[in-house]
């Protein structure tokens, strides 16, 4: 047996590796190794979850940001990126749709957006928990104090959502200017976690800079972290950044990545993302096959999707939501798998 398949093995068995051994693992990405790798995880997420695939109603409320991430298409510096904000009643009716399309989980997802202030979004969320009380509300809205998270938990949200986007400080700082701290990430993190929030992190695979000793990195963040979610989807250019001409980070490589994030902490919730059926037209369902439990179809207004552009050529733009819905319905089904109408909880036990 190679190195790589036998540090898979021990990564089985332990849950663990050092951060040498994840290095060696990311950098034997092979044909091979991601077979194997998804062989594992797929037993290990059979064993959770069954064939059940959790779906969240992704409502994108703004693309307002204060902040100028170097890989985002809605990055304060893009004058090109056509702004928007949906208000508290489009946010409903958006929900509403979504709740009688089997959704029972929103995730409200916007830039940095100072419009939104406490009191503004504790309102929406608690308008959204009175209306769909069988329904988790999860939130990623970036970066905000913790008497903010605080709030907005007790307002009733349920989940946050924030990608540490990456473990290493170095990289963190390539990605990002010199107003962001990779420091501040990693707190707002432990404050969600500590408020009570079921808590997402995540990443993207092939950013510019990114070596493998950033992806061991990664990997040894969530084996400590044990988030309740991660999100991760292929680096994917857009026009109007700086990084507008790098290439795109690799589909094969993103769901070796998720292979190996299940193994690691078997529970995970993990979505195939949308970034991933972007460099991919079969990436979903492969993302699905490696590892990946969850899918995230849109339910903002037509009119606004094509806004909400964080990337080059995002898929579902066009879609109303109740089409993405049978379309990804049927694209599971022939992958093996089921969609559920559930809030899609995590499941620490078998
Ligand atoms: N390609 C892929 N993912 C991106 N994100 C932002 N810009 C890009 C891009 N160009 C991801 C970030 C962010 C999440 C909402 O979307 O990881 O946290
Ligand atoms: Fe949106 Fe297929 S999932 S159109």
């Amino acid at each position: 047996m190679s190195e790589v398949l036998a540090l898979i093995d021990k990564l089985s068995r332990d849950r663990s590796l050092t951060e040498e051994e994840y290095e060696i693992v990311v950098s034997g990405f092979s044909p091979a190794a991601a077979s194997y790798a998804a062989s594992l995880a797929s037993s290990v997420r059979a064993s959770y979850y069954g064939s059940a695939v959790f779906m969240r109603g992704l409502i994108e409320i703004s693309n307002y940001c204060r902040n100028d991430c170097l890989y985002c298409g809605i990055r304060r510096s893009n004058r090109s990126c056509s702004r928007y904000r949906l208000s508290p009643s489009e946010i409903l009716a958006c929900a509403e749709k979504g709740y009688g399309l089997g959704f029972r989980t929103f995730v409200l997802q916007g830039g940095e957006d100072p419009y939104y202030t406490d009191a503004v979004l504790c309102s929406i969320v608690s308008s959204l928990k009175s209306s769909f009380p069988d329904c988790a509300v999860t939130l990623s809205m970036g970066e905000r104090s913790h008497e903010s998270y605080a709030a907005l938990f007790a307002a009733g949200a349920d989940r946050y959502l924030l990608r540490h986007e990456t473990a290493c400080p170095e990289h963190y700082a390539r990605l990002h200017p010199s107003s962001m701290s990779f420091s501040n990430r990693m707190e707002c993190l432990s404050s969600l976690r500590s408020i009570g929030y079921q808590v997402g992190c995540g990443f993207m695979v092939g950013s510019p800079y990114q070596d493998a000793s950033c992806l061991a990195r990664d990997l040894k963040f969530i084996e400590s972290f044990r988030p309740d979610m991660c999100g991760i989807g292929p680096f994917v250019p857009h026009k109007d950044t700086p990084f507008g001409s790098f290439p795109a980070g690799s589909s094969d490589l993103t769901c070796y990545l998720l292979s190996l994030i299940r193994i690691i902490y078997p529970p995970v919730l993990l979505p195939a993302t949308t970034a991933l059926g972007t460099v991919d037209p079969m990436g979903r369902e492969k993302g699905l096959k490696a590892g990946a439990n969850v899918v995230m179809p849109n339910l903002s207004p037509v009119a606004v999707r094509s806004k909400y552009s964080l990337y080059d050529n995002k898929i579902c733009t066009g879609e109303e939501a109740s089409e993405c819905v049978s379309c990804l319905g049927s694209r599971i089904k022939n992958a093996g798998y089921q969609l559920v109408v559930d809030r899609g909880d995590i499941r620490k036990e078998i």
